[in-house]
């Protein structure tokens, strides 16, 4: 199987377990649930649901744990881009090439949509079919939380709505935060499963942390100069709206050549790992020369 083959393939387990997963309502609620669907069914890339599953097969796991797994993450980060597109925050009307969820529904209904789909990743981490062992589960709620909140993604996301200035370190604390900490736990959550070692772990975090990293980078010249329909999203308004990042403050040029050594140094990481690691390794450049 082709790594693009690999990738559709992950989304589509991803998107078919969530559509069984995800709440439906009869009544006035299912208006929620409705908007909840919309922002979780629809085509996101999955990346991180790619990077569990890959994850998964590298320590031979069973599928339906790291699937259920990967449910919870699709579930936080449409969540969080749900709320990052509302107009308190990026005011953006496009997502997936389709209306954002307040422009589709309204605000009260976005802002409750991305509530409910936090707490649904929670609820599906917590449920004993996700894992028969108590602790497993204790632990992947524990480190979702975590990378979630105000030391991981809304952390980040306060950072970025404070605005930086001209210093690097803060952007690349704020990225590590906002974007990192979630890409970091995709990968967590399958090593949770297995029981990794300490070496495994430091190995594959390393990965996670410069994968995380090019890949915002990457989000950052798409923003600058990446085309709006072939994301899904408008283009050009980070320099819009005064964002510090790392295209505003390095230039496009300068932010493709940290992106050229980074590329190196993320596969790098995989070393450890030899052969098994091998679509991990064909995915940075798949993942980070994308055009969407
Ligand atoms: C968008 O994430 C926000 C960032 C963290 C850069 P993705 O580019 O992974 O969005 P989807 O899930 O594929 O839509
Ligand atoms: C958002 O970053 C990261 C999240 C935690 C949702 P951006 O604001 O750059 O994401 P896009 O460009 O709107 O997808
Ligand atoms: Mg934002
Ligand atoms: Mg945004
Ligand atoms: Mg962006």
């Amino acid at each position: 199987m082709s790594l693009a083959q690999r990738v559709a393939e992950a989304a589509d387990l991803v998107t078919v377990a969530l559509d069984e997963l995800l709440p439906r309502a009869e009544g006035p609620e299912q208006r929620l649930t409705e908007a909840m669907r919309y922002a979780a069914l629809g085509p996101g890339k999955r990346l991180r649901t790619f990077f569990a599953i890959e994850t998964g097969r590298m320590f031979d796991l069973e599928d339906r744990p790291v699937l259920r797994a990967a449910c919870a993450l699709e579930c936080i980060q449409a969540y969080s881009l749900i709320h990052d597109d509302l107009p308190c925050m990026d005011d953006d009307d496009m997502r997936r090439g389709r209306p954002t969820v307040h422009k589709a529904y309204d605000e009260a209904t976005a802002v409750l949509a991305g509530d409910a789909l936090q707490t649904v990743a929670f609820e599906i981490l917590a449920d004993p079919d996700t894992h028969h062992d108590g602790n497993v589960r204790a632990d992947m709620v524990l480190k979702l939380a975590q990378a979630a909140g105000a030391r991981g993604m809304c952390g980040g996301q306060m950072i970025d709505m404070l605005g930086v200035r001209d210093d690097l370190g803060a952007v690349a604390r704020m990225q590590r935060l906002k974007t990192g900490a979630l890409i970091a736990v995709s990968f967590e959550l399958p090593l949770i499963i297995a029981h990794a070692g300490e070496a495994e772990r430091h190995a594959l975090m390393g990965f996670a942390q410069d994968i995380g990293l090019a890949y915002q980078i990457v989000d950052d010249l798409l923003d600058a100069e990446g085309d709006s329909a072939a994301m899904g999203k408008k283009a050009g308004k980070d320099a819009e709206r005064g964002k510090a990042n790392y295209v505003t403050l390095l230039g496009a040029q300068a932010a493709r050549e940290r992106l050229a050594v980074l590329k190196e140094q993320t596969k790098a990481h995989l070393e450890p790992f030899g052969p098994r690691a091998d679509f991990l390794r064909a995915s940075v450049d798949f993942v980070l020369d994308r055009q969407s």
